[in-house]
């Protein structure tokens, strides 16, 4: 099972420091099949590399530049994060397609500039509330995944399927909804692991962990080291 925390852009970066020390320490206690990446704010990276160096907690971005070294004024590289020590980075979040009009063809080639650098890929997808009231789902979903690998072509990914109307809403998809969605991206895409988001918390994780299912990726819930505690533990 893997466990996914984004804390988005939550917390300052003096208190990162202190937060994921806890976290390597308590999570050497957790079930042995338990593998757990935190996707933090840029500012707080080097903080958190600090913290988790030699722990069992993979560390990533929330978002890079479509874009190698040069000029490209805040944006920052797949490289820049390699080399700080990260391992992943989530690409085409709900919220960088919503806030930044990310194109698919520029996650595409997000992707494709993370995978260059070494750095896995956590590419999230998910239908409106508009197209799901029509049970477009599927295709909907299906239709973003094609889209990015027109432009990245095969190689290393993960995906997570993040509904938007269900992101930060307290409304999760039903579990069985989100493993239809699975199963069909994995079709598509045979050995990818395939996580679920959108209000998930240690209250409602239970129902997310199915064979069809590899993982959640955590937004709010990943905030409280007392609620990650928790939810590792029913990854046993
Ligand atoms: P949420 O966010 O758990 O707060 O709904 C999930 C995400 O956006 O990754």
């Amino acid at each position: 099972m893997i466990l996914a925390l984004n804390w988005k852009m939550q917390l300052l970066p003096s208190q990162a420091g202190p937060w994921a020390e806890r976290l390597a320490e308590l999570s050497s206690n957790w079930p042995a099949g338990l593998e757990l990446a935190l996707f933090a704010p840029f500012t707080h990276l080097s903080a958190l590399a600090a913290a988790l160096r030699g722990s069992r907690v993979a560390l990533g971005a929330q978002d890079l530049s479509a874009e190698q070294f040069g000029a490209h004024t805040g944006d920052v590289a797949a490289e820049m994060l390699a080399d700080l020590g990260c391992s992943q980075v989530l690409v085409g979040h709900s919220e960088r397609r919503s806030e930044h009009a990310e194109s698919d063809r520029l996650i595409g080639r997000k992707l494709a500039r993370a995978r260059s650098a070494g750095l896995l890929p956590l590419l999230c997808l998910g239908e409106p509330w508009e197209v799901r009231q029509r049970g477009g789902q599927l295709e909907y979903s299906l239709a973003q995944l094609e889209a990015a690998l027109e432009v990245a072509g095969e190689g290393p990914l993960r995906l997570a399927y993040e509904p938007v109307w269900a992101i930060g809403t307290g409304k999760s998809c039903h579990p069985e909804d989100a493993a239809q969605v699975s199963l069909a991206l994995k079709r598509r895409l045979p050995g990818a692991a395939v996580l679920y988001g959108g209000s998930v918390n240690a209250a409602n994780l239970a129902q997310f962990l199915r064979p069809e299912l590899d993982g959640a990726l955590v937004g709010g819930a990943s905030l409280k080291l007392e609620q990650v505690a928790e939810m590792a533990a029913l990854c046993g």
